[in-house]
């Protein structure tokens, strides 16, 4: 089932996300959704908050990626095989910082040069309950980083320059307020409050 994306200015994407019982009877169902979901608006991942889960969970599929010519060859290592469900991950993030231009499904039509470090070293739940350690770098890192954001209430946006910020303000609160045009489903604040 296609469910809706939570919106930018929806205090869920702030909160920090609680652990997944892997004993969950709804898990398996809330993974296919989504799947769905992600899929649906076009994403390479998604986690479990901007479908209004307060989940440590995210799924990636990085194809889309890895298929983009107008992505330099560098970046997509890991990509074509990425397509994971991460369950109460844990991550350690090493190595330079690097720049990469990035969106996210919450906030549609922004898109900004953010900073992130260039390795991974992650753990987690896959969606047969297997423990897994593994080692990421470059664009499929970054992808990961983004979504375990997500799970910590951290969005990119919050990773701007206060001047960036101040200069976004007006499209963040048009996003928060509805005011935004977008093809794919999504929900949004009831109260216009600022966060
Ligand atoms: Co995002």
């Amino acid at each position: 089932m296609i469910l809706p994306i939570i919106s930018y200015g929806t205090s869920i994407l702030k909160r920090k996300a609680k652990e997944v019982d892997l004993r969950n009877p709804n898990l398996k169902k809330n993974i296919e959704d989504m799947w769905e979901t992600m899929y649906a608006a076009s994403g390479v991942g998604i986690a479990a908050p901007q479908v209004g889960l307060s989940l440590r969970l995210f799924l990636v599929d990085g194809t889309p990626f890895y298929e983009d010519d107008q992505i330099e060859d560098n970046y997509k290592h890991q990509l074509k095989n990425l397509k994971k469900v991460f369950i109460n991950p844990k991550i350690i993030e090493t190595g330079k910082e690097w720049c990469f231009n990035e969106g996210c499904l919450s906030i549609p039509d922004v898109r900004e040069n953010i900073y992130r470090k260039e390795e991974i070293e992650i753990e987690y739940f896959d969606e047969k309950f297997d423990l897994k350690k593994e080692n990421y770098s470059g664009l499929a890192a970054r992808i990961i980083q983004h979504e375990f954001d997500h799970i910590e209430g951290i969005l990119f946006t919050d990773k701007l320059s206060s001047l960036k910020k101040k200069m976004l303000n007006g499209k963040l609160m048009d996003i928060s307020k509805g005011k935004v045009s977008v093809n794919y489903l999504m929900k949004f604040p009831v109260n216009k409050k600022r966060i």
